[in-house]
């Protein structure tokens, strides 16, 4: 069983498809073993204790130094023995040494195609906002390691959805979530659990049936 920490900040529905995917059987190998937030009314958290899985709270502000936080985190991490550290809208710097322990198990999802839309300062509404900005017809998701960088690592699987005419970045947004990240993120982890996912460089290659 592959074991999985989702880390969140939000509403969480990104961990809401996860966990429907287990309990469908979708995603076979695989069990969520804690949700760790860094925000204490997020309602990710609530949806971990409705689903019966461990919910944390590990909050910067909570630790004296931000070093602290890192190595609490980490301990947090290395203690569940997790496999797959999943950033399900985590909207915190992961800290290089959970980079480093983690390497090649830390996945994110990104509401745009990488290497669009991304980067520093390009998360939530921006994202869209900057997608209807450019006149952009097609947008998408994004499933990728995380390295040291913001956005840069190796990407596992994307999915393209259309811009519609007259789209809001809310109405972008709720549709590159239904019709992508709900999506790839459940079956990357899929993958993933089957040892499908192998990384050469900064390319993923997945085996076929
Ligand atoms: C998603 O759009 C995801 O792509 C981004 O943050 C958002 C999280 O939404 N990284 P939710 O908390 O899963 O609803």
């Amino acid at each position: 069983m592959l074991r999985l920490a989702v880390l969140v900040s939000g509403g969480g529905t990104n961990l809401q498809a996860i966990m429907d995917a287990i309990r469908s059987g979708k995603i076979s190998g695989a069990e969520i073993i804690t949700v760790i937030s860094n925000n204490e009314g997020a309602y990710a958290l609530k949806r971990a204790q409705e689903y019966g899985c461990e919910a944390l709270l590990i909050s910067p502000k909570d630790y004296p130094s931000r070093e602290d936080f890192n190595e609490s985190l980490l301990q947090a991490l290395k203690e569940r023995k997790i496999d797959l550290v999943v950033l399900a809208g985590y909207l915190v710097v992961v800290p290089p040494c959970v980079i480093r322990e983690f390497e090649n198990r830390i996945i994110n999802i990104h509401p745009s195609l990488i290497p669009s839309f991304c980067g520093t300062g390009c998360y939530g509404l921006h994202v869209h906002e900057m997608a209807l900005a450019r006149g952009v017809k097609i947008s998408g998701a994004t499933v990728h390691f995380v390295d040291e960088g913001t956005d840069t690592g190796p990407i596992i699987m994307q999915k393209a959805v259309a811009v519609r005419q007259g789209d809001s970045p809310k109405t972008l947004q709720r549709r590159i979530m239904e019709e992508a990240e709900w999506i790839i993120l459940p079956e990357t982890i899929s993958l993933i659990a089957q040892g499908k996912v192998h990384v050469e460089g900064r390319s993923v290659l997945i085996d076929e049936d």
